[in-house]
């Protein structure tokens, strides 16, 4: 068997295409969505996703406001930025490019950011939505691989899936996200013993573990969808996941590449949510104004 590869670059060109068409009609309510990208430090992979952020911004009409502040800044000057950002209009998300200085709360910084605004989706109030099933902003690379998913027409429900990977970014949200649409999940991190027993299981695998090659055609199913998370820059330059990408393509059904898999998702969703952010803002400014005619015409 020789896997389909899931074209992230197509699917995200289409999802974007859509988000451009939100913007032209939120534009024809006069609002034009917006996100503030907050950068501490200059951390080079850092630096490069910010820079993308902003640019696929640019792309679908998303006017984008960056705040640059050096890595041994007070914390307390990047909570007044983001306290002032929580009550301008003009700016629908709020994103703080992690990892932080270690000088800095990551709880306390994701905590000001307003619920409204939470556009990555990791303030307590939206972890918890997800856990419910009753989610605000979804976490943008999970959200983008159910996307992913979706658009292959792959269905999750009633299906064992792994989960490589327990972070707070992408792996528990996906598996609370795939728990949501009825899958077996199971999450395997990196104190699980003896992974392949695991892995072999699954009919989704989605690995988020930070490590080259940690998946051979042998902890996999023959038939399995393997979505690969893992972005690992190898000593030569090369930029792999964390799947042997031509081993396990000869088993699997469906694989994603690295790059061009999941990458370009999270920044798409990212412009989704952001996107929705300012639909409800208008939505909820509009269902205002009817309320005050009809109190001033009474
Ligand atoms: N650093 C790595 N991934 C992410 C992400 O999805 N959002 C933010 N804000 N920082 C990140």
């Amino acid at each position: 068997m020789i896997a389909k590869i899931i074209d992230g670059v197509k699917i995200s060109a289409s999802i974007r295409a859509e988000c451009k068409a939100r913007v032209e009609r939120l534009a024809r309510q006069n609002v034009v969505p917006g996100l503030a990208v907050i950068l501490i430090g200059s951390d080079p992979a850092s630096t490069v996703y910010v820079r993308n952020k902003i640019r696929a911004c640019a792309e679908v009409g998303i006017r984008s406001f960056r705040f640059d502040f050096s890595a041994d800044t007070e914390p307390d000057a990047v909570i007044e930025t983001i306290e002032e950002l929580n009550q301008r209009a003009d700016v629908h998300g709020i994103l703080v490019q992690l990892p932080l200085p270690l000088h800095f709360s990551l709880s306390r910084i994701l905590h000001t950011i307003s619920v409204d605004k939470d556009v990555d989706g990791f303030h307590l109030y939206n972890v918890g939505g997800l856990v419910v099933g009753d989610t605000v902003f979804p976490p943008c690379t999970p959200y983008g691989v159910v996307k992913l998913l979706e658009y292959e027409g792959i269905p999750v429900e009633g299906r064992n899936v792994i989960v490589v990977g327990a972070s707070n970014i992408v792996g528990k949200p996906m598996a609370l996200m795939l728990m949501q649409r009825d899958a077996t999940v199971c999450i395997c991190h990196a104190k699980t013993r003896d992974l392949a027993q695991f892995t072999i299981l699954a009919d989704i695998l989605v690995v988020a573990a930070g490590r080259p090659n940690l998946i051979i055609p042998q902890m996999v199913r023959t038939g399995a969808v393997v979505i690969d998370v893992g972005i690992n820059r190898l000593p030569d330059g090369r930029l792999v996941g964390d799947v042997d990408f031509e081993g396990v393509r000869e088993k699997a059904s469906y694989i994603t590449p690295v790059p061009g898999g999941v990458g370009p998702m999270t920044v798409t969703m990212l412009l989704s949510n952001t996107i929705t952010s300012a639909e409800r803002m208008a939505q909820s400014f509009a269902r205002s104004r009817i309320k005050d005619l009809a109190s001033t015409s009474t």
